[in-house]
């Protein structure tokens, strides 16, 4: 996979590229991240990419011409091109799933105020990571990126992520490592008794749990089996 990022400051990219589990992903050949700089597509003389907008009101917007030629060069039959912007659908996981199918994912950082509206007939849809406004979409390029390559073949182990939370559509269970006591913190008995059924039963009552606590709108549209709509029932009751 080819994840093309257009940017005017391609160097916030330079720490997610160099380090860790995307690194690894880049230098194993599964995917390929390029970053690049609309702004030598400019054909204006002071190499500006922003104007003000029509009708007046503070701060600039990005022009057309510099990122829809960056885009004619850059597009082929195989890209899906993502604006990334707080006004776009709202990102997660199921999206991030369907993106590890495209060959060529492009993705458009904004800065300053926005983008003009025509950009809407060179794109394939607008997305936002969340309900909050950021300065530019670059961090937003930064996680959609981080996790689609995740979940791409060979990044890391398919048992690593088929628990995730959103995975499954529940918030994940608690997890603990050694020592079995910290400062007179307990692991839970049912995790040390080797018993594989009852640590399965736990970890679903545990995100059954948790996710009615902290996400209960997860769990609205979600598919129960009995065994979960039974536990469901007790979480309530407790
Ligand atoms: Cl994609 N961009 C910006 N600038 N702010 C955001 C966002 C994107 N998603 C949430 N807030």
């Amino acid at each position: 996979m080819k994840i093309s990022i257009l940017t005017l400051f391609p160097e916030m990219f330079e720490g997610f590229i160099s380090t860790s589990i995307i690194k690894r992903a880049i230098d194993q050949g599964i995917v390929e991240v390029e970053m690049i700089n609309f702004r030598n597509y400019t054909l204006d003389k002071h190499k500006h990419v922003d104007d003000t907008p029509y009708g007046g009101g503070a701060g600039m917007l990005l022009t057309l011409q510099p990122l829809v030629d960056c885009l004619k060069d850059i597009k082929t039959k195989d890209s899906h091109v993502v604006l990334l912007t707080p006004t776009g659908k709202v990102y997660n996981q199921a999206i991030a799933k369907e993106y590890t199918q495209y060959n060529h994912l492009i993705l458009i950082c904004g800065h300053y105020e926005g983008f003009d509206e025509r950009i809407k007939y060179y794109i394939d849809e607008e997305v936002s990571i969340g309900d909050y406004v950021l300065t530019g979409g670059e961090l937003a390029a930064q996680i959609i990126s981080d996790s689609v390559i995740r979940l791409l073949n060979g990044t890391i182990k398919e048992d690593s992520y088929q628990d995730d939370s959103f995975q499954t559509g529940l918030l994940e269970y608690p997890q603990y490592t050694k020592p079995e006591v910290y400062d007179g913190h307990k692991v839970p008995e049912v995790l040390l008794s080797g018993h594989h059924e009852n640590i399965r039963k736990w970890r679903l009552y545990k995100s059954l749990e948790k996710t009615y606590k902290v996400r209960p709108d997860l769990l609205e549209n979600k598919e129960l089996t009995q065994e979960m709509k039974e536990m469901l029932e007790d979480v309530k009751k407790n």
